[in-house]
C-alpha cells in the first residue's frame, strides 16, 4: 500500500466532446482520489507524439497521436492512497469491451482506441507524466 500517491490522468477528447467531463470527475471523487492539479489543454501532435513515445512503433501509433490532438483534454493529478491502482480500478480495461460494468470505459469509451482516459500505470511512469504536464509549484497541497 502507497500513501498518498499521484498519478496522471488525461480525460480524452472523446469523452471531453460528449461533455462527460463531470461524470468521469466525480467517479474519481468517489473512489477517493483527490484532484490536487487540473488544466484543460489541446495538445500539439509533438505533445501527443512524445506523451506516447513508448507506443511509437506501435501500428496504432499514429491514430493515436491524431486522436489526442483531435479537440481538448483535460490533464490531472490524482493523489491518495494507492492512487495508481485504484484509478487503474475505476478506468477499467483498456478494451471497453472488457471493462467491467461501472468502470469509467465501460460507461464511456467507444473503443479501444477511443477509450475515455489514461492513467499512468506504475510509480516511475506517473512520475515522468506528471512532470511532462506540470510543474511541481501547479500541483496543490490537500491533505
Ligand atoms: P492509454 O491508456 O492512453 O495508453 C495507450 C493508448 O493506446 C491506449 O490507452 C489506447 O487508447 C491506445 N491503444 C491501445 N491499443 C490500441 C489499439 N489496438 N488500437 C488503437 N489504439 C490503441
Amino acid at each position: 500500500m502507497s500513501a498518498n500517491q499521484r498519478t496522471l490522468s488525461i480525460i480524452k477528447p472523446d469523452a471531453v466532446a460528449c461533455n462527460e467531463i463531470g461524470a468521469i470527475l466525480s467517479k474519481f471523487e468517489e473512489a477517493g482520489l483527490v484532484i490536487v492539479a487540473c488544466k484543460m489543454m489541446h495538445l500539439t501532435e509533438k505533445q501527443a507524439g512524445e506523451f506516447y513515445a513508448v507506443h511509437k512503433e506501435r501500428p496504432f501509433f499514429g491514430e493515436l497521436v491524431e486522436f489526442m490532438t483531435s479537440g481538448p483534454v483535460l490533464v490531472q493529478v490524482l493523489e491518495g492512497v494507492d492512487a495508481i491502482a485504484k484509478n487503474r480500478e475505476v478506468m477499467g480495461a483498456t478494451d471497453p469491451s472488457k471493462a467491467e460494468k461501472g468502470t469509467i470505459r465501460n460507461e464511456f469509451a467507444k473503443s479501444v482506441g477511443e477509450n475515455a482516459v489514461h492513467g499512468s500505470d506504475a510509480p516511475d511512469t506517473a512520475k515522468t507524466e506528471i512532470a511532462f504536464f506540470f510543474k511541481e509549484n501547479e500541483i496543490c497541497e490537500r491533505t
